[in-house]
């Protein structure tokens, strides 16, 4: 399916040399309310010189400029005086392209973090620098060596001597550092001078644009077929299918597996918004009772993981393939998930934990995929979801597992553990939303730990389970810090679901980061 573009707006183009951070190029783009293009090279080459493009910029890429052919680039773009700006491979290219050097530095190459000193002001770091330094995020080995004729050096670090170099009458900028990470703390910044004090591009693009475009694009790729969606509850699941019935209507078909492990009233509440409201056509499969006995007695983390994923893949296949001239299967994948499925090393990362996304591709099954959030991150997902008129809740809920409350419920399950662990979960989420906290945390969630401990309530004594409340601060689920909670809050929660969850006398908080520990406890 086409990436997201627009026609006839003001924009900036991005070149992929293959960076595994050209999206997010162009979301520091959209967060400033800026249309951006991404074009391969070869679309890039074959591009036409409008007065819509306002700016320039190279990703950085794998590949390297020492003693190999570059690519060359159109002499229109110098000629046109249309700004540039190369990001770490963009940079070198930009070197080489104007009669610079680049050499390989394997030994004084930079990954991470390096302090980057000020040699000279520059347009594009205005307000970067906090007393002539700011800290920046590295990743090369080759470096510039000399820089072209009528270049200026910038900025530098220890080991990079030209790490920001601008031609300013020709508008060219280039840096060696990533700005769109957020490693590189005030990296913002950077897009921020380039956009408007450089190219003037004025802040035209809207999230409504976004929706218009995505509609058009899933009408343009599906045109008459079918294409059928497992609807899981959560927002991107949601969201995709909401766009796609917008498009397409009735030959979209949505199949909704109730596996029993959601949070209390979620799968009731989503089916009657997305029914009701959203007029989405959903095929319900009331399947809580296959996956409670699937589930018997299991208590390993990998296999609950296993059956769970089996299973909704069993379920699915049978029921899609009772609908008829099916070519494409709908799937919320954002952005964040394709680079997590990738390593940024190219080497294999190891398996932590075997993750399941209801809605995850049967193996066997030919359909194409059809993912229209492929290149969004989940807080324009979200705000999509807004201004598609989808409810808060569903909108705005904390991250969930594939796997549900089957691995917040350590141990074995069974259908009694499954409704104690969904009061207290419910309990838990409205007292942080009642409390103004639900907002600031990234997940929070209860799980029931297979423990049970003597309380005392009245005058008689209990033998009850314990429930643990996890909650995290995060930007991507990679890494979380636990969240503080006031004593006043611990109180209440602790007292409101001893109170009125019988079955739970005793409530504990998890007080780990990740890493080492993980979000989910199984
Ligand atoms: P961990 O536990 O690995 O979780 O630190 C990181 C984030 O991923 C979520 N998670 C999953 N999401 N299918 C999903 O769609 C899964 O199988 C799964 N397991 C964990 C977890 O809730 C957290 O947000």
């Amino acid at each position: 399916m086409e990436s997201i573009s627009l026609k006839e707006k003001e924009k900036i183009i991005i070149v992929d040399f293959g960076s595994q951070f050209t999206k997010l190029i162009a979301r520091r783009i959209r967060e400033y309310g800026v249309l951006s293009e991404i074009l391969n090279l070869k679309d890039f080459k074959n591009l036409n010189y409008s007065n819509y493009i306002k700016g320039i910029i190279f990703s950085g890429g794998p590949d390297t400029v020492v003693n190999k052919k570059i690519p060359n680039i159109s002499r229109k773009i110098i000629k046109n005086n249309i700004p540039i700006l190369g990001i770490c491979f963009g940079l070198q290219l930009i070197t080489k392209l104007f009669g610079g050097q680049v050499e390989s530095k394997r030994k004084k190459r930079e990954f991470g973090k390096a302090i980057l000193r000020k040699n000279k002001n520059s347009t594009l770091t205005e307000n970067f620098f906090t007393n002539d330094t700011s800290n920046v995020w590295m990743s090369h080995q080759d470096a510039v060596t000399r820089m072209p004729k009528y270049f200026t050096r910038i900025a530098s670090t220890k080991d990079s001597p030209f790490t920001i170099i601008e031609n300013v009458e020709k508008k060219i900028y280039g840096i060696q550092f990533h700005p769109e990470v957020t490693h590189t703390s005030k990296g913002k910044i950077i897009f921020k001078n380039f956009l408007f004090k450089i190219c003037k591009i004025k802040p035209q693009w809207k999230i409504r644009s976004l929706k218009k475009q995505l509609i058009e694009n899933i009408r343009n790729t599906v045109k008459e077929d079918n294409v059928i969606c497992a609807l899981s509850g959560g927002v991107d699941s949601s969201v995709a299918a909401i766009l796609i019935n917008k498009a397409i209507g009735k030959n979209l078909k949505c199949i909704m597996v109730d596996t029993g492990l959601l949070r209390k009233n979620e799968f009731k509440f989503t089916y009657k918004e997305l029914k009701k409201k959203h007029n989405l056509n959903i095929k319900v499969i009331n399947a809580s009772h296959i996956y409670l006995k699937k589930l018997v007695n299991i208590s390993d983390p990998e296999r609950k993981r296993k059956i769970i994923g089996e299973t909704f893949i069993k379920i699915f296949e049978k029921y899609s393939y009772k609908i008829k001239n099916v070519k494409y299967l709908a799937q919320g994948t954002l952005y964040p998930d394709i680079i997590e499925s990738k390593s940024s090393t190219g080497s294999k990362t190891s398996k932590i934990k075997s993750h399941h996304n209801v809605g995850g591709l049967p193996k066997k099954m030919r359909f194409r995929l059809l993912e229209p959030l492929k290149d969004l991150f989940k807080d324009e997902v979200r705000n999509l979801g807004k201004e598609l008129g989808l409810a808060a809740n569903i909108r705005e809920k904390h991250p969930f597992p594939g796997p549900g409350l089957a691995i917040r419920i350590i141990g074995k399950i069974d259908k009694r553990k499954i409704k104690l662990l969904q009061e207290a979960d419910d309990i838990f989420t409205k007292s942080l939303i009642k409390y103004g906290l639900y907002k600031k945390i990234w997940q929070a969630y209860a799980a029931l730990l297979p423990i049970k401990t003597v309380g005392v309530m009245g005058d008689s004594r209990t033998y009850e389970y314990m429930c643990l409340l996890r909650a995290v601060k995060s930007q991507d689920g990679m890494t979380a810090n636990f969240y503080h909670f006031s004593k006043n809050f611990q109180e209440t929660i602790s007292n409101k679901i001893i109170n009125n969850v019988p079955g739970i006398n005793r409530v504990v908080y998890d007080i780990s980061s990740k890493p080492p520990s993980t979000i989910e406890l199984e």
